[in-house]
């Protein structure tokens, strides 16, 4: 089954015919609200807004165990993620929607693993391509199923927040080797590669990054609300085609 974890843009999922919500409770503590379950264009799929349905969950104070956990434990096979992110790469600007294809961590203090307890052997999962490739080739499928541009690879920098970045900041994360910048995607994806969750992200440009374009000077908060308004459309066509896509159990 395919979970849909939503970012900033997408707290909810008009095309979900709901089925039911389930309160799933983890050995991590609570996810960001209960998993919705339902059909989207009759196929089935799970949707869990990481911000909380209320969008009251700020990206360091998100609870990335027991979201993944609580994904699995409905059984989950695959997971898309959805996020809003700076663009720094000069060719991706405000209204693009990105495929992913790598992470640079910079995020600190969450809890991001699962091997931590005394009782685990030291467990070291290989995480050297993040994304799941067969997961991004069924988003590549969607989007041109629905009609729809996104753009095959982008490097995502995950930073703390929740404050933006500085201009210099995102001058270090280029040089870093980044293309876009967020604060959700990990520990997130590293935590579905170690309960073996194939995980892929959608990645939606909302302002360019600090001291760049538009945000010369400052980031229009005004302006990601704009684009995230204009860009859902387009973000739900893509997962309504996914949906149809992604096989409903593992290949695992
Ligand atoms: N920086 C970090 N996270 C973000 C940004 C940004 O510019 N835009 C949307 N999420």
């Amino acid at each position: 089954m395919l979970a849909i974890l939503g970012g900033s843009g997408l707290t909810s999922f008009a095309e979900l015919e709901i089925e039911r919500r389930e309160v799933v409770r983890t050995p991590y503590g609570e996810p960001s609200g209960p998993i919705t379950i339902g059909r989207l264009a009759g196929n089935r799929v799970v949707f869990l807004p990481r911000h909380g349905y209320g969008h009251t969950i700020p990206p360091h104070d998100i609870n990335y165990r027991a979201n993944i956990w609580a994904l699995k434990q409905v059984g989950c096979t695959s997971i898309v993620a959805v996020a809003s992110v700076g663009g720094i790469r000069s060719d991706l600007n405000p209204g693009m929607i990105v495929l992913l294809d790598q992470i640079v961590d910079y995020s600190w203090g969450r809890a991001s693993t699962y091997f931590d307890s005394p009782e685990l052997p030291v467990t070291h999962i290989d995480f050297t391509i993040p994304f799941d490739t067969s997961l991004r080739q069924h988003l590549k499928t969607a989007a041109r199923e629905a009609g729809q541009t996104i753009i095959d690879g982008a490097v995502y920098a995950c930073m703390q927040g929740p404050r933006l970045e500085t201009a210099a900041e995102i001058n270090r994360l280029e040089r870093d080797g980044a293309d876009v910048v967020g604060m959700t995607l990990m520990p997130e994806a590293s935590l579905a590669r170690e309960l073996e969750i194939p995980y892929a992200a959608l990645a939606v440009i909302v302002n360019h990054g600090a001291g760049r374009g538009d945000s010369r000077l400052a980031i229009s908060t005004s302006q990601i609300t704009q684009t995230l308004e204009n860009t859902r459309t387009i973000v739900r066509l893509v997962l309504i085609h996914a949906a149809k896509l992604v096989p409903q159990t593992s290949s695992k």
